[in-house]
């Protein structure tokens, strides 16, 4: 089955947490659907490669690392970084063209970035920039989950915000009431995805907030803005601030705590997602508690998320031309899909005509 026009190739995708790295990891991984070998090399350069060797087909994730080289354990091959065979046991010339492929890979903010598409394109300045994830001012438990449901429809999940009251009645909505009462929020059209900021004044601190900070009673002011960005990542900026001190008008309010979360969705393949997520605050950052605390409060979260979207992708399965009807509070998630199909359908005509 061909898969083009279902991803984008030209764009940076998380490909791991850098920790999943350590102790001479070789990761196989599966992204938009090419089964990639990622590990770490003697000089601590991260290296992507085909986990497929070209000579009989062995996964180069059973090989071994030797300096910043790999060596397929079936009949010993080895291959350089860039993928080039270096080495034939028992044969003296190698045809200079043999190897396997290679992917430019940037190693940032604790996260390795793979670079699918064509090489000469890979430029690291087109990397997200997010600094809380490597900065001591912020902490968090990075984490990842596995979704067997298409990337877009997560990314769905987290454009629409009139499921919270629903899925997430216990945990991050409160009560279905406020489904009710919420209109659909206004987006900021951006080139590569959509931004939305939101405040809610005078508030009560939402549970998982509660469960990390001694002042439950207290109200707040609530300041998030989010950003979904091509290909698939959601950053999310919370501020809560002590109620009625002039946060809105950019007041420094002593006791104001906040919260940054990014979510990376790299397609496994068209119908499996990795999920990479963390949820760092700024506060208390001796007590190693909220971390975990944190932690379990997303997951719960996004627990309810998953069987949701992973029942959908079930019926999308069955009727993969089934059409939508779309309600008003779909506007950012369409106009998300919209953008990113833009952009796929630029990369095919470019490809095209090369
Ligand atoms: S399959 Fe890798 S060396 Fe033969
Ligand atoms: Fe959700």
């Amino acid at each position: 089955m061909t898969d083009e026009g279902i991803f984008l190739r030209n764009s940076w995708y998380v490909a791991a947490w850098n920790h999943e790295l350590i102790d001479g990891k070789k990761l196989a991984r599966t992204i938009l659907e090419r089964p990639v070998v990622v590990y770490r090399g003697g000089s601590g350069k991260v290296v992507a490669l085909d986990d497929r060797c070209c000579h009989r087909a062995a996964p180069l994730s059973m090989g071994r690392i030797e300096g910043d080289d790999i060596r397929c354990m079936y009949h010993g091959m080895k291959f350089d970084p860039g993928g080039k065979c270096i080495q034939i046991p028992g044969q003296e010339k190698i045809p200079p063209k043999l190897g396997v492929r290679s992917y430019p890979c940037v190693e940032r903010y604790n996260l390795i970035w793979i670079w699918m598409g064509d090489a000469e394109k890979a430029d690291p300045n087109l990397i997200v920039d997010y600094p809380p994830l490597a900065d001591s001012k912020w902490r968090g438990l990075p984490g990842y989950m596995h979704y067997r449901a298409n990337w877009l429809l997560i990314v769905d999940n987290l454009s629409d915000f009139a499921h919270l009251a629903f899925v997430h009645t216990h945990t991050l909505g409160g009560s279905e009431e406020y489904a009710y009462k919420t209109k659909p929020v206004a987006i900021e059209k951006l080139d590569d995805g959509f931004r939305v900021e939101r405040w809610h004044m005078n508030a009560d601190p939402p549970p998982y907030h509660c469960k990390v900070i001694p002042n439950r009673t207290d109200k707040i002011d609530r300041r998030n803005i989010g950003r979904m960005l091509i290909p698939g990542i959601f950053l999310l900026d919370t501020m809560f601030a002590p109620a009625g001190q002039g946060a809105e008008r950019g007041v420094q309010v002593p006791g104001t705590r906040q919260y940054r979360n990014a979510q990376f969705m790299t397609p496994e393949t068209r119908s499996s997602t990795h999920f990479f997520w963390n949820y760092l605050h700024d506060f208390d950052l001796e007590n190693p508690n909220i971390s975990l605390s944190l932690r379990h409060s997303l997951e719960e979260a996004f627990m309810e998320d998953k069987a949701i979207i992973e029942a959908q992708q079930k019926v999308f399965d069955a009727d993969p031309n089934y059409q939508l009807l779309a309600i008003g509070a779909d506007a950012a998630l369409t106009y998300f899909r919209w953008a990113l199909a833009r952009r796929i359908e630029a990369e095919r005509n470019a490809a095209r005509a090369a």
